[in-house]
This record gives structure tokens, sequence and C-alpha cells, in this order.
């Protein structure tokens, strides 16, 4: 069967040196409806890698100019390429090529001699997956282009949300959390506001001082933030930082009025990032404030507003120079 119109055929690519193996393998995945390119050794794969990315490699370990583990290390570490699928062809014996493989970080091995109906079975499954990681792929940008959409609203908050991701991230880091945490910061800190673009723009981008009722509006965005996001399970890890970002240590944050550790750490971390931004952010209608000023800003309101302990780690940073404060400016 062809597919829906518009969907391509998967392109795989063969490595092997040995001109007899990339006939077999070739022949058998035409015949299967795969598009096939060929290369003959390592150097040759990376150079046909970067001219068309292919949806999955099969690599051949000994090779002249550069071996396959090689290959498989260099594309498993570059984000660009990292996402192929590549299965490791290799003798039945060579288990130290094995091991090898899957310390290069191969997705599969396959031993010779193999069955057609195996190596069938095993690229239809890896092409399947790769297709469904760029689908969501696709979804979670889709929502990082819906927040730029918000931020470019307002001309004056251009790469907010970038800056509150690399503090967050540079304070979570420096308060010990591991990587699923700043991984959480690094993309809680673009999405945090996403939930504004359901707040009417008469109310978003008022100069003057708000009504209690429109207040109520602004009040709203973690919570619609949070339910665009959650249909997308890889996100889920993202939600607390979402909805809380705006709860206060005192409990007179919004939407729930969590006190102090009742709110998540990342939550409490983005907050504050987000308002040293804000703070030293140039404005149309004033300057911002300097690092040093927002900095005292948020101690005045430690222990009501903000995290005290997390202020002072901001603090440490800032004084030790450790806070890259690049790009403030309205372009
Ligand atoms: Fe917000």
């Amino acid at each position: 069967m062809n597919g829906p119109a518009g969907m391509r055929r998967p392109k795989v690519l063969v490595v092997d040196d040995d001109p007899g193996m990339l006939d077999v393998l070739g022949q058998f995945l035409r015949e299967n409806r795969y598009e096939v390119e060929l290369a003959h050794d390592g150097l040759e794969a990376l150079q046909k890698v970067r001219e068309a990315p292919p949806d999955l490699i099969l690599l051949d370990v000994v090779m002249p100019r550069m071996d396959g583990i090689e290959v498989c290390q260099t594309l498993k570490s570059q984000k660009s390429t990292r996402l192929i699928p590549i299965v490791i062809v290799t003798g039945l014996t060579d288990l130290e090529d094995k091991v090898r493989g899957i310390e290069a970080g191969a997705d599969d091995i396959l031993h010779k001699p193999f069955h057609f109906v195996e190596l069938g079975a095993r690229v239809r499954s890896l092409v399947k997956v790769k297709r469904l990681n760029e689908r969501l792929e696709d979804v979670e940008n889709v929502l990082f282009a819906l927040a730029n959409a918000v931020e470019a609203k307002d001309a004056y908050t251009e790469e907010h949300t970038e800056r509150v991701s690399r503090y967050a991230v540079a304070l979570g880091r420096k308060v010990g959390l591991d990587r699923d945490y700043t991984e959480a910061l690094c993309v809680g800190g673009m999405l945090h506001d996403v939930g504004k673009i359901g707040i009417p723009d008469h109310i978003l981008l008022k100069p003057g001082k708000l009504s209690d009722k429109e207040f109520e509006h602004i009040k709203a965005h973690p919570i619609i933030g949070e339910r665009i996001c959650r249909p997308l399970r890889s996100l889920t890890y993202v939600l607390p930082g979402i909805r809380y970002h705006h709860e206060r240590v005192d409990g007179r944050g919004y939407p729930d009025g969590l006190r102090g550790e009742e709110i998540p750490i990342e939550a409490r971390i983005l907050a504050i990032a987000d308002a040293f931004d804000a703070m030293t952010a140039d404005r149309p209608y004033r300057r911002g404030m300097s690092p040093k000023e927002a900095i005292e800003e948020l101690r005045r309101y430690a222990g009501k507003q903000w995290d005290r302990d997390l202020v002072e780690e901001l603090m440490g940073m800032l004084e030790r120079g450790e806070l890259d404060i690049r790009s403030r400016r309205i372009k």
C-alpha cells in the first residue's frame, strides 16, 4: 500500500563496505517500498546524512576510513541527528562490537547472518517510532510557537521567555536540582505564560492600572496554560511550573493560594526568574532597574511573595558574576 498522498516513503541509508551486502539489502528494502541510499564507508555515510537525513540507518561495524561505532557515536551526539534510529549489523560472535554498539547509542543490533523477515520487522517498527517522535516534537514546537505569539503581542517583552528559562535553569542548578528539574525549568520558562493567549488583548496590553474584573481575567492565565499543555503527556513534568508560577509563599498568590513549600520548587524558581527579568527589562515608558536594584526589590518581598532562600541564592550568583544577564535590551 502506498499510504496517504503526501506521506513520503521512509528512507533507509545502508552502510557497508561489502558491495554484495549493499546489493542484497538495497534490493530487499526497495521491494518493501523503502527509498534506499547506499554508502560504502563511515565518512560517506556522515556526508549522506548531512545532505538528506534518512529515517533509519543500517550500519556495518568494520569499514575503512571510519567504522560504524564512530559513525553511531557522532550521529547520536548531535541534536539534529540523534533521533535517527541506527541498527548496527554485526557478526553473531562479535560480542565486543555488540557492547560498543550499545554504548555508542545504537537503537538495535542485528546479527549476521540475519533473516529478512526479522530485518523487515525491526526496520518497520523503528521507522514507526521515529515518525511518532517527530510528531511529538512537532506538537511541542506548536506550543512554543504559541508562546512566542503571546510574547510577540507585547514587543517590549522580546526574548523574555528565553531569559526566564536561562535564569531559572541557572538558579535550579545552583541549588542542586537534577537534570529532570532543570529540563522542566527550561521548558517551563518558555511556556509559563502560554495561557495569556486566552486573555483579551485590551486587558493584556492595557497600559494603565487594571480593574479588579480585568485582573480576574489575568489571573486565569496559569490555569489556561496548564489546560493547553496538559493533553501532551510529554509535557506533564512542566505543568506544575506553569500552574503555580504566580503563587506566593505567604499564600496570597494565585490560582490556588498555596503557601511556602506547598508550592513546587520549580514554580518558586520560575516566579523569581520571571519577576527578576520583568524588573530589569527596559520599557518604553521607563528604563529597567539595574540587576542590583531588582535583587533589592526581590529581597524586600522575600518571605512574602518569593522564597527567601532562593532569592538569597540568586543574589549570591549575581554578586559572583555567575548569572548571565546579557541581552536585556529593546530591539
Ligand atoms: Fe505569568
